[in-house]
C-alpha cells in the first residue's frame, strides 16, 4: 500500500511551501459564514444542496452534473470505487499527484503509471497505448502536480478521440484557477461532447479552504450519480459547505488573491531564470526544480533558508508559491543550490 506523505509543517520563522496551499487566511466573509454555522450537534445537509446550486450558477451546469465531496482526493476515490476493482487497470501520468497510487490501490485495481516525457508533459501517446480491455479509468492532471505544466485543449481533445468512450477519463483540475495560458484546457468546456469525461476540482487551493476539505466533480449525470452513490453519506460538514458558498459569493476577492499569487509566481520564475534554471513552465502555485540525485541535499539548503519545500528523493524539489516575503529566501536558497551542489539546471 503506497503511503501518502504529507508536506512537512513549518516552524515559527519558516515558510511552509510544501503542500501547495494558499498562504492567505480565509476571507473575512468566509470566517463570518463559518462562525454562523456552529450547529455542529446536527448532521450536515447530505446533498450539499446550497453549495451544489451555487456551483451550478458558477459553472452554468445543472445541479445533476455536480457531486460535492470531502476534498477532490475523495472525489477521485469515489470515482474509482464506482468504476474499478480487482483485475481492472487505471492509467495515470507519473510523476504526478501522489494521491493517485493511493486511490487506485484502495479501489483494488492495478495502477498503470506512464512516465512523463523529458519535457515533464504527459506522454499522451504512451497513455493511449497503455489502454487495454481491462482499463476502466484514466487520470489526466492539468496543471500537473508537481511539475506545473498544462495540457492544451487540443491535446485533450486528441486524447479523448483515441480513448474508447466507455473508459472514464478524469481531468484533475485542482490548480485550474492559477492557469494563465489561453491554450490550456478547461475541462468544463469539453464535458458536453465527452460524456466519459469528469472534471475534479477543489476549494483547497485557489479558495484557500484546504483545512475544511471540500471538492467536487463535474460530469454527466449518470457518472455523477454513481460518484455520489460511492461516497459515504454526510461527509462534508455544513461548516465546510457554508465556507465554500461564501467563498464563491466572494469570487472577485478570491480571484484578486489568486492574481497576486500568480504575480508572486512570475517573480519566482524570473528570479530562477536569472540564476540559470530551466524550470518547466508552471501554471500552478508551485514550481518544480528537477534536481535528480541532488534533491535531498537541495531540500536541506532550502530548509536552512527557512523554506519548507517538498523533496521527492532522486527526482526533484517542489516549492510552493507563498507569501511575498518568501520570495527572497526562496531565491537565496535556489542560488545556494546552484553554487554549492553539482546540479544540472535542466
Ligand atoms: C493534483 C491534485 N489533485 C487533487 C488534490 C487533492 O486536493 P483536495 O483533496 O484537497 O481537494 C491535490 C492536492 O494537493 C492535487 O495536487
Amino acid at each position: 500500500m503506497p503511503r501518502y506523505r504529507q508536506g512537512k509543517s513549518a516552524g515559527p520563522d519558516e515558510f511552509k511551501l510544501s503542500s501547495n496551499e494558499n498562504p492567505y487566511p480565509p476571507l473575512p466573509s468566509v470566517i463570518a459564514a463559518i462562525e454562523s454555522e456552529l450547529e455542529i450537534n446536527r448532521y450536515p445537509d447530505g446533498s450539499a444542496s446550497e453549495l451544489t446550486a451555487k456551483l451550478a450558477d458558477f459553472t452554468g451546469l445543472s445541479p445533476d452534473h455536480i457531486a460535492v465531496g470531502p476534498g477532490s482526493i475523495t472525489i477521485l476515490q469515489q470515482l474509482l470505487a464506482a468504476v474499478a476493482g480487482p483485475g481492472d487497470e487505471v492509467i495515470y501520468p507519473w510523476r504526478s499527484f501522489e494521491g493517485y497510487p493511493t486511490v487506485v490501490t484502495l479501489s483494488g485495481a492495478t495502477a498503470i503509471a506512464v512516465p512523463l516525457l523529458d519535457t515533464f508533459e504527459h506522454d499522451l501517446e504512451a497513455m493511449a497505448h497503455a489502454v487495454t480491455e481491462r482499463t476502466k479509468a484514466i487520470f489526466l492532471c492539468t496543471p500537473n502536480n508537481p511539475t506545473g505544466n498544462v495540457l492544451t485543449t487540443e491535446q485533450v481533445e486528441w486524447f479523448l478521440a483515441l480513448v474508447p468512450s466507455d473508459i472514464l477519463v478524469v481531468i484533475d483540475e485542482a490548480y485550474i484557477d492559477f492557469v494563465r495560458d489561453p491554450a490550456a484546457v478547461d475541462g468544463l468546456t469539453l464535458l458536453e461532447d465527452h460524456p466519459n469525461l469528469v472534471s475534479a476540482r477543489t476549494f483547497s487551493k485557489a479558495h484557500g479552504l484546504a483545512g475544511l476539505r471540500v471538492g467536487y466533480a463535474l460530469g454527466n449525470p449518470e457518472i455523477i450519480d454513481v460518484v455520489k452513490a460511492a461516497g459515504l453519506p454526510m461527509s462534508v460538514p455544513n461548516l465546510a459547505q457554508r465556507a465554500a458558498v461564501a467563498s464563491l459569493d466572494a469570487i472577485d476577492d478570491v480571484r484578486e488573491r489568486v492574481d497576486h499569487l500568480v504575480s508572486v509566481r512570475n517573480r519566482v520564475i524570473a528570479g530562477l531564470v536569472d540564476q540559470g534554471w530551466q524550470v518547466p513552465p508552471t501554471h500552478a502555485n508551485f514550481v518544480w526544480l528537477p534536481l535528480g540525485a541532488a534533491s535531498e541535499a537541495a531540500g536541506e539548503i532550502f530548509a536552512r533558508h527557512g523554506i519548507v519545500a517538498r523533496v521527492f528523493a532522486d527526482s526533484g524539489v517542489r516549492v510552493g508559491i507563498g507569501e511575498d516575503e518568501s520570495v527572497e529566501p526562496l531565491l537565496n536558497a535556489a542560488s545556494e543550490v546552484v553554487t554549492s551542489l553539482t546540479v544540472d539546471l535542466g
